[in-house]
């Protein structure tokens, strides 16, 4: 036979086969036989370890590059010799890992490897938009192929897990890190979980190009009180179920081999310790069998939570079912002690180490402890191709709020002024949580444009206004060296230039809003409105009466209601990587009609939060017509957001038809298909998410006043008509009842098919069992 495959492709590709042969039967007798093999071998390892081993696997360590809290470790050499760390986060790099691995594989007694992970979040050196940016983009398959590079990218680097997906439910804008999460709906991002739990995870985590992933924060960390950082969440159980607990849910069912504990309490009990969350429902009712690590220093700090001493709440961690502590070492320094004061057992520690132990053999590392470490794949992280997959994601997250009069697309020949303090920067084109994305090779707006257009567009380039004037916010912003640099030039000067920019110009396109650190980890806001220097810019702007196209970057919803009224045109970008100026670029000129959607709501003002598209109708709805005296609404603001759920415009315009329904009536367990014809009813090529809601008006808990179930995303030509349809099942219909039982209640449903949550067609059926 003639060689085709090289026989690493071969050994690759044939178990991949042969599984996808397997009926089913034989499928789960393979995982029976390969679990049994890890349980010998791990129980074989354990009789060999002592307890201080065992609890030294149970110790994650960073060494310093990536720290999101007031400790970091010492004496990290020593004690992986020792045995006493089963981890490092913090660091990446071939030789660096390589040499790190060393240690425990070649000094430690029992030869242990120990797991890299790090904060690898959206993408490692290719960075592609923040998470909510990402979410924008309603096509699993992209989302998915970003993790898969930053897989690729990661492992390349030596590390084997890391903490993502952030699949934390967030219905509240002053929360920084609503940027890290998927938005507001519970099923669409249970879809997002699941496709990047895929793309890190790949077919097998033994691939030497798979990641473990590390689902967090379990669990509510984005029902924070306020939206301020770290603080309390308290919430029924139903709502736990039916809003905040699906995304984890779904990336337990795609795989995930573990999960991070969040810092905040639930039911009173922070979630490190709470044995309800980590044992009874995440292994018990979900059957989870991976491991858990606390967040930062999360077990330290539940002696501020008033849980107890340090010996006090690791014990409590420990027997909650928590198995691996983050950087504060109250497992190391306290475990033993509580062992023979009889506060933990010798089975509760085993079973943490056991879990460990066995993440490291799935993800190979006992048969290979270097298997990721190979200095030649250096050359994989940052390809062209990497870069050119980035761009094509990043257009696809862009965010189209405004556009009246068709200001957008721009010519390639139009002249151009070009301001903002985003817009020549490089620093800021990233957004959060990059740790080993380099920004300063990111691509600048004001490159992008040059790159796209070519040499007949006109551009007059100024900055305009500093991010912010304000001296104490700007301290804040600057955690890390440099994170914000202000012009030394008084802000009116500023200003005076971008309005002779103008002057001169057919167009203004200002690059405004949030830069790095205006969101992510530790940074709430009160005011989510674009900060006031560059507010005052855009006002200067605006009384040119030129058409003014601001290009926003926000790592949250903000408050837009003025830039709604006097732009002519507002494109999200959020935060959108390293190929952010292309990919802007390719959408300002038009090669690419943009059609991101988005996924948490845009609030009018402040006082609005929480809002949220699948809220209750409470008993006093109001409908925005007529007497408002006594319904639930508020004496100076509209109960409507700025743009809803789901929202998102494009070049062009689409029609909807009526819902087309299969049947009006249906019993049990049959099948409803629902359509619509969707029509391109402008004059450009362009995608439409078409997105399927359900109601349920009449049941025995007051239910939401709509749920998403279901998306499509279409491409239409220029006139063309496509019929998009659903099929509904009575899975669609279930909801956790006052027993918190999953179930559907017979009755009249509303089916509603539209382009955003706040503009469907509707159709209404009944079910009955
Ligand atoms: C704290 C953050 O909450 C978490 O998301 C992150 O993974 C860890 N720090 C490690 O950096």
């Amino acid at each position: 036979m003639k060689k085709c495959f090289s026989n690493r492709i071969i050994n690759k590709i044939i178990p991949l086969c042969v599984a996808a042969l397997l009926p089913l039967s034989q499928v789960s007798a393979q995982t029976k036989t390969d679990d049994a093999k890890m349980n010998a071998f791990v129980s074989g390892l354990m009789g060999k370890m002592t307890v201080d081993e065992k609890i030294g696997q149970l110790n994650l360590v960073t060494v310093g590059a990536a720290t999101t809290g007031s400790v970091v470790n010492k004496g990290v050499e020593d004690k992986i010799k020792k045995g006493a760390i089963g981890g490092v986060f913090g660091i990446w790099g071939a030789d660096h890992v390589k040499e790190v691995q060393d240690l425990a594989v070649k000094n430690s007694r029992l030869h242990i490897p120990l797991i890299f992970g790090l904060d690898v979040i959206h993408g490692h050196r290719t960075i592609f938009p923040i998470p909510l940016g990402m979410s924008a983009v309603w096509d699993m398959g992209l989302i998915k192929q970003s993790a898969q590079i930053a897989a690729k990218e990661a492992t390349a680097e030596g590390l084997n897990w890391v903490y993502s997906p952030m699949v934390d439910i967030a219905r509240d804008a002053r929360w920084g890190r609503i940027s890290e999460g998927s938005g507001e709906d519970p099923w669409y991002g249970g879809q997002v979980a699941k496709a990047m739990v895929q793309g890190y995870q790949g077919s097998s985590m033994k691939n030497a190009d798979a990641v473990m992933a590390c689902v967090k924060h379990f669990a509510l960390y984005g029902g924070a009180e306020a939206g301020r950082e770290y603080n309390t969440v308290d919430m029924s159980r139903i709502r736990m179920y039916q809003d905040y607990l699906p995304p984890y849910k779904a990336a337990l069912d795609a795989g995930a081999g573990s999960f991070m504990s969040s810092f905040n309490t639930v039911d009173g009990v922070p979630a490190s310790a709470n044995k309800w969350l980590l044992t009874d429902l995440l292994r018990k009712q979900w059957g989870f069998k991976g491991f858990v690590v606390s967040d930062y220093t999360a077990v330290n700090e539940m002696e501020a939570h008033g849980l107890g001493d340090l010996q006090m709440v690791s014990a409590l961690a420990l027997k909650a079912g928590l198995d691996m502590d983050m950087v504060g070492e109250g497992f190391l320094t306290t475990l033993k002690k509580s062992l023979a004061e009889g506060k933990v057992t010798n089975q509760e520690i085993d079973l943490a180490c056991r879990r460990v132990l066995e993440a490291k053999y799935k993800l190979g590392l006992f048969d290979n402890p270097y298997k990721s470490i190979d200095p030649s794949r250096a050359k994989e992280v940052l390809t062209p191709e990497n870069r050119a997959a980035a761009r094509n994601i990043s257009k696809h997250s862009f965010v189209l709020l405004k556009n009246d009069a068709q200001t957008l697309p721009l010519k390639k020949t139009a002249s151009i002024a070009l301001v903002g303090p985003l817009a020549d920067n490089h620093r800021d084109m990233l957004g959060t949580w990059v740790i080993a994305g380099e920004w300063e090779k990111s691509v600048s707006i004001l490159e992008g444009i040059k790159n796209v257009a070519g040499s007949n567009v006109t551009i007059n380039y100024a900055k305009g206004a500093n991010i912010t004037e304000d001296s104490l916010f700007i301290k804040r912003l600057n955690f890390g060296p440099g994170m914000v640099s202000v012009d030394a030039k008084p802000a009116d000067e500023l200003l005076k230039e971008a309005v002779d920019a103008a002057k001169k110009s057919d167009v203004i396109v200002a690059v405004v809003g949030e830069s790095q650190s205006m969101s992510g980890e530790s940074s709430s806001r009160s005011d989510i409105d674009i900060p006031e220097s560059q507010k005052s810019m855009l006002k200067e702007l605006a009384k040119l009466g030129k058409p003014l196209v601001i290009v926003l970057f926000n790592g949250r919803p903000l408050t837009l209601t003025w830039e709604d009224k006097h732009a002519s045109a507002i494109l999200d970008v959020w935060a959108p990587g390293t190929e952010a100026g292309n990919a802007i670029a390719d959408v300002l000129f038009g090669d690419y009609n943009p059609a991101g959607k988005i996924t948490a709501t845009f609030p009018r003002s402040v006082g609005q939060i929480p809002i949220y598209y699948n809220h209750k109708n409470t008993g006093r709805p109001y409908d925005g017509k007529g007497p408002s005296k006594f319904k639930s609404n508020y004496l100076d603001i509209s109960n409507d957001p700025l743009y809803p759920f789901g929202y998102g415009l494009s070049y062009t315009t689409f029609g909807y038809s009526d819902v087309k329904l299969s049947k009006t009536s249906l019993k049990g367990n049959e099948t409803l298909t629902a359509s619509v014809n969707v029509t391109n009813t402008g004059k450009y090529a362009g995608e439409e998410v078409v997105q399927l809601y359900i109601s349920d008006p009449v049941a025995s808990i007051s239910r939401s006043v709509k749920e998403l179930k279901n998306f499509k995303k279409i491409n239409l030509q220029p006139g063309e008509q496509k019929e998009v349809s659903f099929t509904i099942t009575p899975e669609e219909l279930k909801f956790y009842n006052s027993q918190l039982k999953y179930d559907w209640e017979a009755g009249k449903f509303i089916i509603q098919i539209g382009t955003n949550s706040a503009n469907t067609r509707d159709a209404s059926v009944q079910w009955d069992k």
